[in-house]
């Protein structure tokens, strides 16, 4: 984190108040009624989480609110509840028993709705498959699979039962499933033959079969049969889906467990070393994404409601399972790729659904506005009412666009800031009480007590970056590093004491809002998700031939920052061939997604008389900028010439 020197360059003015109408309808109505809950929750945040918690069913209620201080807090002290009862049993008993939970489209085009009540009787069935696995409360389980309807059966079956469970993206390579299974000693992994994209396979059950010469600790693997292509089952180890869900019992109670039981462990990039095991527990996260999604998206019983991310990121496991299903909310799924067979594939399905909600993210938008306007205007949009944001700043042109053409100028625009660690939105306009600016996600949300400081930790004035922290705990923020606390107190609470530091810098204008300006820490956000430039790093030089690697962001159109990697090799100039194997290697070690946009060879890289590889310098070598820094630290200055003309 050093030389944080953040000076925001935006100067954005455009601002849209809600519509009267929309705001008429909303869950918070105004301004002023935003202002008077957001008061409430600092002056009394145990009240108001208090009065909040009867949102949830509980089997026993807690005696405390809040127990402990940042960064070791306990919430609903003694109470029991269940998160898999919460977002479905709950809703048997009333009319929604027979409303859709899951509308789900496939990307070839197959497609599903599952009831309430159809959801129920899955993920009962498939606790009871747990079970008979051997899972008990308190073991992991990896679920490694494509967005289908049994990814949330699958979450929902470990809640059930206690069992924690740990969702890998499919995009993850076999050795970084080997690194998570091991790290977090998953006892069973949940996996599918394949998943679609882009009218290709993704085969997963080869890369699972893979980590696990490398992961010792699972026992037992369950397959869904999805693209039905020959896989190789191992007696005794893989089970097929379908074979265990049809012996299995449609009748398994929801165990009661403690609030602070874990409820997932999902690993997310930090700065240095392996990925971090973000550990989330059950009430209060349960809480926070249930009542942050009717807030945010203002979820109603008659929305259709959309978030585009793969359950195997944080947003997808609060915003496509936990938080809109507490609420009995419809939620709208869809396995593939937005631009198979044909770039409209999203305007296609808003139309075909009527979807009312939309949640995207940033990357995601400039990737529609290259291909074109006629795609979304080819098709009825109109029954979208609202839009949503997230993974990165949006920028405000992007944001314009998003409000014009998919919105058609009637749709307010929630950019929601967030992060795997805070489980649920923090930052974020509601929809029928906000000014919304263009670039900016605007102000806290109930409960939340956002600042922006100095490095020394002293608040700073309006319309200065800094870095943004919270001041007060929230019932669900993550509860630790899974097994690795001390990582958890070093990363968030030791570089300014007494608050949560999320690595962002930030500023607020004069109107309380804030503006998210990215990462102060060598994270990359490379299409709304976070890698760590240290894991690419450490990609690179377990390659033969390359002695040292050094990787920084670069402004990317699309990605929003593309991967560009610095290379000297152990022997050899290297040459197009060793640019392709070097991001093969990549890919393989790390996934697809961290593969690199650029690889330049260079016979050193430029140090500090210590030896401390100058980031800030490559950094601007890579966004092709000549600006005059700061370089009296510099080792040896004819590096920077040689660095700048190795471009690819
Ligand atoms: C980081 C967290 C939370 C879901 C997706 C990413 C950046 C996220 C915004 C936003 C500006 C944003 C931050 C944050 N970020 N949303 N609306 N505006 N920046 O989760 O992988 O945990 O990454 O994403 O830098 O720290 P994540």
């Amino acid at each position: 984190m050093s030389g944080v020197n953040i000076t925001s360059v935006l100067q954005e003015t455009r601002k849209f108040p809600p519509a009267k109408e929309f705001s008429a309808t909303a869950h918070v109505k105004s301004e002023a009624e935003y202002d008077e809950l957001w008061w409430k929750a600092k002056d009394d945040p145990t009240g108001f989480w208090g009065s909040m918690s009867q949102n949830l069913d509980w089997f026993e209620p807690f005696d405390t609110v809040l127990e402990g201080e940042m960064p070791n807090t306990k919430w609903f002290v003694g109470g029991r509840l269940n998160a898999s009862y919460n977002c479905v049993d709950r809703h048997l008993k009333t009319w929604r028993k027979n409303k859709a939970a899951i509308i789900w489209e496939g990307e070839p085009g197959d497609t599903r709705v599952l009831t309430y009540q159809d959801l129920h009787r899955e993920t009962c069935k498939f606790a009871n498959v747990l079970k008979s696995l051997g899972v008990q409360s308190g073991d992991r389980v990896t679920i490694y699979m494509p967005l289908v309807p049994e990814i949330i059966v699958a979450m929902l079956a470990c809640a059930r039962i206690g069992a924690v469970h740990s969702i890998i993206f499919g995009g993850f390579s076999a050795d970084a499933v080997a690194e998570r299974n091991n790290d977090a000693q998953a006892k069973v992994v949940i996996t599918a033959d394949g998943g679609w994209r882009r009218g290709k396979e993704v085969e997963l059950k080869h890369a699972v079969d893979e980590s696990l010469e490398k992961s010792h600790t699972v026992q037992q693997v369950v397959v869904l049969r999805r693209t039905g292509t020959p896989i190789t089952m191992v007696p005794g180890r893989d089970h097929w889906w379908h074979d265990l869900m049809a012996e299995a019992s449609p009748d398994c109670e929801a165990a009661s467990l403690d609030s602070e039981h874990p409820l997932f462990i999902l690993y997310t990039s930090g700065s240095t070393g392996k990925p971090k095991g973000v550990l989330h527990s059950t009430a209060g996260y349960t809480l926070g994404t249930m009542m942050t999604s009717k807030w945010v998206f203002d979820l109603n019983d008659t929305d259709t409601y959309w978030c585009t991310a793969d359950v195997g990121w944080i947003t997808g496991h609060s915003y496509v399972c936990y938080g809109p299903l507490a609420n009995g909310a419809t939620v709208m799924m869809y396995e593939g790729a937005p631009n198979w067979p044909h770039d409209g594939r999203f305007w296609e399905i808003i139309e075909k659904y009527k979807v009312t909600i939309f949640y995207t993210a940033p990357t995601a938008i400039r990737s529609f506005i290259r291909w074109g306007d006629e795609w979304p205007n080819k098709h009825d949009l109109t029954s979208l009412r609202l839009l949503g944001s997230v993974g990165e700043p949006i920028n405000p042109e992007a944001w314009m666009w998003y409000h014009k053409v998919i919105g058609g100028e009637r749709c307010p625009i929630v950019d929601t800031w967030w992060q795997t660690e805070t489980g649920s939105i923090m930052i974020s306009p509601l929809p029928g009480a906000t000014t919304t600016k263009p670039g900016s996600c605007t102000r806290p949300l109930p409960g939340v007590v956002p600042d922006i400081v100095s490095k020394e930790g002293e608040s700073l004035p309006d319309n200065t970056g800094g870095l943004l922290v919270m001041r007060q705990p929230w019932p669900s923020m993550l509860r630790t590093l899974y097994n690795d606390h001390e990582r958890f107190l070093k990363t968030y609470f030791s570089e300014i004491p007494g608050c949560y530091f999320a690595g962002d810098g930030a500023r607020r204008d004069e109107d309380g809002c804030y503006w998210v300006m990215g990462r102060v820490d060598d994270v990359l956000n490379v299409s709304g998700h976070r890698l760590s430039t240290m894991e690419v790093e450490s990609a690179l030089v377990s390659h033969p031939l390359v002695a040292e690697a050094a990787v920084v962001g670069f402004p990317h159109e699309i990605k929003g920052e593309g991967i560009c990697c610095f290379v000297t090799l152990t022997t050899g100039d290297g040459d197009d061939a060793l640019k392709q194997q070097l991001k093969d290697h990549v890919r393989k070690q790390i996934g697809a997604l961290a593969s690199p946009d650029m690889i330049r060879f260079s016979n050193a890289l430029p140090k500090t008389r210590s030896g401390k590889i100058m980031r800030r310098l490559l950094r601007d070598i890579a966004a092709g900028r000549e600006r005059v820094q700061d370089t009296t630290t510099l080792e040896d200055y004819g590096v920077l010439a040689k660095l700048r003309a190795s471009e690819e």
